[in-house]
């Protein structure tokens, strides 16, 4: 996986850091989501009444912000050199779209308002702060389609990058869409609908990229160590990208907003992703590739990256009504993915001129944040078997029982590890990237 000098390799820098400056942010606030919920701690932690609002910009700046960017990330170094001034354009709204989100908490009018996908704070700063942020991500991706070159089946890695952009780009065509054809209204099920159609599409974008980052670490040591034949990988991908027809099909014959729209995007998550199945057991076949090779930091966040996404899939198809199984559910996928994502950053640092991420620490990072998150998702899922609310703190959980105390200690006790976990990671990235490579 060659980057091409100038253009590729400094936008994809930038993106970089503005992915791990979010990702910092949304770990931040993971520590107040944790101890609002924690029982005991919950009783005298202080901050407890910033939960909502606390949730809405963690829940932005991860899968918003950190998981957008690294696609980003993705898309500078597979792509070519041309439309650099559109590059630059959508990564400075971008910037100024998540430096706005962050700081909005801290005006006045905050309302909270916990719908999926993009929960929002009802504001003007932070309506604006999403709209210059979408802005910045829909030139982004334009510039991705215009220079990644899938070249065909020979180059599985650049075609995953250009269906991922192909995901990015329905999905922001979705949100304006609704944005159109929705009408306003002041409740909350109005987010629910504006943001339900491109939110969906999204995690098809977050899929392909993950996967794309476990091809490039498994790559890393050689191409032959990745399972199968590149011609092989691309059919798998197009494979995986089939049910994204099913998104402006959807849109065009059903009218935006109605039940049956919500439902059949709902269906499609549950019958489109069971299409990435060929390329998880590729994952899995490349990963056994890998056993013989020595310790390092990117093999480490693959194993535990895939540990926690096929988790998180179970977890999927075991959600019962609304319980805290859910975050259960989204945790163990969303974080497969920015454990994938961390691997590959470990690839790319010197590839983008910065110095190798190495040492304990690096190889250590990935099944520290893995394990805590692990023990934070069966606390999750254990807890919601027993009826345990998604989004309420403190006195509000009601936590009852005995089990339900157990599950949610457990969700605090691997919260806390896997937020340790992610400042090692923030430890090890801001490490290396503020030395560059001797030439
Ligand atoms: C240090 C790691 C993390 C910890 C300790 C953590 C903790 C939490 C907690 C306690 C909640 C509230 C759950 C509830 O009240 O229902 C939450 C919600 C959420 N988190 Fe995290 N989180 C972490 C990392 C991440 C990452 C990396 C992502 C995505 C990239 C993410 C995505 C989400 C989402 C989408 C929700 C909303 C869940 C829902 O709608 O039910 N989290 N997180």
């Amino acid at each position: 996986m060659k980057i091409l000098p100038g253009a590729p390799a400094r936008l994809a820098r930038a993106w970089l850091w503005l992915g791990v400056l979010a990702l910092i942010g949304s770990g931040v606030l993971a520590v107040l989501l944790v101890l609002s919920r924690t029982p005991g701690i919950q009783d005298f932690f202080p901050l407890k009444s910033l939960f909502r609002a606390a949730l809405v910009v963690h829940v932005d700046l991860s899968v918003g912000v950190w998981f957008m960017a690294f696609a980003a990330v993705i898309w500078s170094a597979a792509g070519r050199a041309g439309f650099v001034g559109l590059g630059w354009t959508g990564f400075g709204l971008a910037a100024l779209g998540t430096a706005a989100l962050s700081l909005s908490p801290f005006f006045p009018g905050a309302e909270p308002v916990l719908n999926n996908y993009i929960p929002i704070l009802k504001q003007p700063l932070f309506f604006g702060a999403i709209v210059v942020f979408a802005s910045g991500m829909m030139l982004t991706v334009a510039r991705a389609l215009l220079t990644v070159r899938p070249g065909g089946m020979a180059d599985p890695w650049r075609l995953g990058a250009f269906l991922g952009a192909v995901a990015a780009f329905l999905s922001l065509s979705s949100f304006g869409w609704s944005w159109l054809a929705v009408p306003v209204i002041q409740e909350t099920i109005y987010f629910e609908v504006l943001f339900w159609g491109g939110g969906h599409t999204l995690q098809f974008q977050h899929a392909l990229l993950m996967v794309v980052a476990w091809l490039s670490i498994a790559a890393a040591p050689g191409e032959q160590t990745v399972g199968a034949s590149p011609r092989a990988v691309s059919v798998m991908f197009l494979v995986a990208a089939v049910p994204l027809l099913a998104v402006p099909a959807i849109y065009l014959l059903v009218p935006v907003g109605s039940m049956p729209h919500m439902d059949l995007f709902a269906k499609l998550m549950i019958w489109g992703h069971p299409y990435m199945a060929p390329l998880i057991v590729l994952a899995a076949w490349s990963l056994f590739g890998l056993r013989t090779l020595p310790a390092n930091p990117a093999k480490s966040a693959f194993i535990a990256s895939l540990i926690l996404f096929v988790l998180g899939g179970v977890l999927g198809y075991l959600i019962q009504g609304v319980n805290v199984v859910i975050p259960a559910h989204y945790h163990g996928s969303t974080v497969g993915v920015t454990l994938a994502f961390m691997g590959m950053t470990y690839v790319l640092l010197p590839r983008l001129g910065f110095v190798q991420a190495e040492g304990q620490m690096a190889v250590l990072q990935p099944y520290v944040y893995g394990f805590g998150q692990l023990i934070h998702i069966l606390g999750l899922a254990w807890s919601g078997g027993y009826g345990v609310q998604r989004k309420v703190a403190g006195a509000e959980q009601m936590l009852t029982t005995l089990p339900q105390k157990i599950g949610m200690g457990m969700m605090g006790l691997g919260g806390l590890i896997a937020v340790i976990g992610g400042l090692m990671f923030v430890v090890v990235c801001l490490r290396a990237m503020f030395r560059r490579r001797e030439r």
